[in-house]
């Protein structure tokens, strides 16, 4: 079933039916002032923090799943019947009532039609601002003149931390007030005590004193207000009925002990075709800021001024990669969905969304420099800035700090080791993996800025101590290689990429071998470019050594094994009842560069006849349920599910680029469009998830919901499959010297074109594909000149280039 299509030409989503199998959700602002609002204008708001600097409300895994949000209801006051500018809350039979969601860059906007009314709403946050803007427009479509009552609606937090605001209530309860002031209502939360907020909070008042919020209206007078929540609702009602709408009247009470809300009742008339425009606007802000807000928006205009520069900000940066192709859903990620939720994983980490609430007060490192590559092709000075960071958060001997603070302090850092660090953050472990992870991202931003002299730029090491970017990348080698097991590969520590798998101090992991064999690869790569002999040698000493060992320990024949664990018990063995084909091996066999080709091709072809589904391939088969803890974690999850066996997406774009290196674009593209959420725009019934962003996974063939899509938007799925269609499919590889193009299609296509930006210079790409291969250049043209080889050297590049590949 469908609920919506793309509109590529604006950058945006279209859901015309508001009963979505999930909410729908899109992202405004900026961690600074950040929003999650879901198709039916569901979702929370906070300063900062999800966690610590929440706004409005919002109750996890509460039924219905988005509630409560940003409400405006409307009602007749002849008629004595309401409704809301959004198909929820109020929930009007569908027969009557239209609506329209456009979920756009960075900005909402909704459309309805009950009974000759019509309404638009537009929400957004503007740029570099810390409040948001809801601007509704109504509109008398009846041929008689309507009376009608418009309210806002906003349910505060007491607190801003939000555990404390849903579960201590016998202190949150008595904390918070509500004021009503001219067009606004004020919120203040401890409003005497000048220790709680504080100005550098961004949370206080002008004095300095409680934290404050406001909800107010410009382009129109406030009738009738209500502060207090449960006057506003109603005893024994909802969203779907609140009182105050219900009778037509908010009672003007304000809250003192209670649960605050802003709920603002604007009477209007209006004449047959007349349309009246107001912003609503809520911010954490006293009064005397408030209303200079309000005063920005005397000129309504300025709304309209605010979404283009929304509009031109974001999509400036994603047409910077446009392609197009045979398939529409290919376009349309690669194109706006893929390519904003990658900057969106890469703003927000895994800090706020309908899964997660903010807790984690950090980044974490492995998520972070992976999100990074994601971006890159787009707006690489910026992940450059966060990759320094990221840099900076490595610990002097070379492993990554698990959580990166978000006020990290370079130089100054505790260690896992460290108590204090452990207690704050909640990590006492290091990760075997994190810090190889800086390999492929530095890689790739070498090659895609040119930057050469990034390599020698000096960045503190957490703890103590600094080093150029060079020195970080061999500590953090080193790391893994002071950490080797008995058969020579690196430990599994804590974690490797797999958060369920513990191989402990001393059981080895494939999965770091591999990105072990990238990283020296890199590195040497590195080295050869500075010329630095010894360390090419360094490096190639010991990436043979591991090789051997790889080869020697963990190749069975028709596969690569997981890892072992402390006593022997070898993970991932084809002899093993459960798990006993592993999906990340495979895959990482080829993209570290391992394999050899018939090894490779052998272990991809098991893992399409094994793990294999219509909708994607699972981290491995069978499901654990006897094998368990403390190693294989993931047996607390359901068979089929998540780390335990689950079609976890993340690794679906290793598993696209990996078919790509082996030159199976059929196969690659199969693997593709299993997960493209695009893909499954009329199957959404069974995904549930929203169709233009990927989720952290898709339940596996043991559960009765096979094809269900979890966890929303902030996944590293994000980058990694941008990755492989950027790289892998279309094949357009940034090198040190220029651009290489070496497309992986299915063989059905015959042509493609595509705009890239490559170090400031703009490309026009045409590929041709007369013969149907799958991956294969026969000729390249360079502004009108024929190259030898496929590269498209850097110091050839003018302004404005066509290319033309002949595939074949
Ligand atoms: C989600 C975590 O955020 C990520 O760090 C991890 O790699 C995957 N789960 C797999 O366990």
């Amino acid at each position: 079933m469908k609920y919506g299509y793309f509109d590529g030409d604006n950058k945006e989503y279209v859901i015309t039916k508001p009963n979505t199998p999930a909410p729908w959700a899109n992202y405004l602002g900026s961690p600074e002032y950040g929003a999650i609002i879901s198709n039916n204008a569901g979702g929370y708001s906070f300063v900062k923090s999800g966690a610590n600097g929440r706004i409005i409300r919002y109750r996890f895994n509460s039924t219905p799943a988005d509630q409560p949000g940003r409400y405006i209801y409307i009602r007749d006051r002849e008629m004595a019947d309401y409704w809301s500018a959004s198909w929820q809350p109020v929930g009007k039979d569908l027969s009557e009532y239209e609506s329209e969601c456009r979920h756009g860059t960075a900005y909402t906007a909704m459309k309805s039609k009950y009974k000759g009314i019509e309404t638009d709403t537009l929400y957004y946050v503007p740029l570099d601002k810390t409040y948001e803007v809801w601007r509704l427009k109504v509109t008398n479509q009846d041929e008689r003149p309507r009376k009608l009552s418009l309210f806002g609606y906003v349910e505060f937090t007491n607190d801003a931390n939000y555990e404390q605001d849903t579960v201590n209530l016998q202190y949150t309860q008595f904390i918070s007030k509500t004021y009503f002031r001219e067009n606004m209502i004020l919120q203040a939360i401890n409003e005497h005590v000048s220790e709680v907020g504080g100005g550098a909070s961004g949370l206080s008042d002008e004095a300095g004193e409680g934290i404050w919020r406001f909800f107010g209206v410009q382009g129109a007078e406030v009738n009738r207000y209500d502060g207090d929540r449960d006057i506003f609702v109603g005893d024994y009602r909802g969203y779907q009925n609140p009182a105050s709408v219900e009778q037509g009247a908010c009672t003007n009470t304000l809250n003192y002990n209670g649960n605050s809300c802003g709920a603002l009742q604007i009477d209007v008339e209006l004449a047959p075709g007349e349309t009246k425009e107001i912003v609503f606007l809520l911010g954490a802000y006293g009064e005397a800021d408030a209303r200079q807000i309000l005063g920005r928006y005397e000129t309504l205009t300025v709304v309209e001024e605010e979404l283009q520069e929304l509009k031109s900000y974001w999509h400036s940066k994603l047409d910077r990669f446009q392609v197009q192709t045979p398939d529409d859903n290919f376009n349309q990620m690669v194109n706006v969905w893929n390519a904003y939720q990658c900057f969106i994983t890469f703003i927000w980490s895994r800090a706020a969304s309908f899964q997660y609430c903010g807790l984690r007060n950090g980044l974490g490192y492995r998520d972070t420099v992976q999100d990074i590559q994601g971006i890159m092709h787009l707006e690489p000075e910026l992940a450059r800035e966060r990759l320094t960071l990221m840099l900076s958060a490595q610990v002097s001997n070379g492993g990554g700090l698990p959580l990166v603070k978000f006020d990290h302090r370079p130089g100054h850092e505790g260690t896992p080791d460290d108590p204090d660090y452990a207690r704050e953050t909640g990590h006492p472990f290091y990760r075997a993996d994190d810090a190889l992870w800086l390999f492929p991202t530095t890689i790739r931003y070498l090659k895609e800025s040119g930057n050469w002299a990034y390599v020698d730029e000096v960045i503190p090491f957490s703890d103590q101590g600094e080093g150029t970017v060079y020195e970080h990348l061999r500590r953090a080698i080193q790391f893994s290689i002071d950490r080797l097991g008995e058969h020579g590969m690196p430990v599994g520590l804590h974690a490797d990429w797999n958060d369920a798998l513990r191989l402990g101090a001393h059981g080895e992991s494939l999965f770091v071998a591999f990105q072990l064999y990238l990283a020296l690869g890199v590195y040497k790569e590195i080295a050869a470019h500075k010329q630095d002999d010894a360390q090419v040698h360094w490096a190639e000493q010991l990436r043979a050594a591991l090789g051997d060992n790889i080869q020697k320990h963990a190749w069975e024949g028709d596969r690569f094994v997981r890892g072992f664990t402390e006593d022997g018990y070898v993970v991932g063995s084809r002899e093993n009842e459960e798990a006993s084909l592993w999906l990340n091996p495979q895959t990482w066999s080829i993209l570290s560069g391992f394999a050899e080709p018939e090894q490779a091709r052998t272990a991809m072809d098991l893992v399409y006849e094994q793990l294999n589904t219509e909708y994607g391939a699972m981290l491995f088969y069978p499901p654990f349920k006897k094998f368990g803890l403390p190693v294989a974690r993931m047996a607390l999850f359901n068979g089929t599910t998540k780390e335990n066996a689950g079609i976890f997406s993340q690794p679906q774009g290793w598993l696209i680029q990996a078919e790509t290196m082996l030159g199976r674009g059929n196969r690659a593209y199969q693997y593709f469009t299993e997960i493209n959420p695009a893909a499954m725009n009329d199957k959404a019934e069974i995904r549930k998830i929203e169709p233009y962003v990927h989720g952290q996974s898709i339940e596996g063939i043991d559960s009765p919901f096979f094809g269900r899509g979890h966890v929303h938007w902030l996944t590293g799925t994000a980058s990694t499959v941008m990755v492989s269609l950027a790289e892998g499919i279309m094949g357009v590889q940034p090198t040190f010297d220029g651009l290489r193009l070496d497309p992986c299609i299915p063989s059905t296509w015959s042509e493609f074109s595509m705009y890239r930006e490559f170090r400031s210079k703009r490309l026009r790409i045409k590929v041709e594909n007369p013969n149907h291969v799958e991956k294969g250049v026969a000729k390249v043209m360079l502004n009108g000149e024929e190259l030898e080889g496929n590269l498209l050297p850097d110091d050839r590049l003018r302004e404005n280039n066509d290319v033309l590949v002949l595939m074949g």
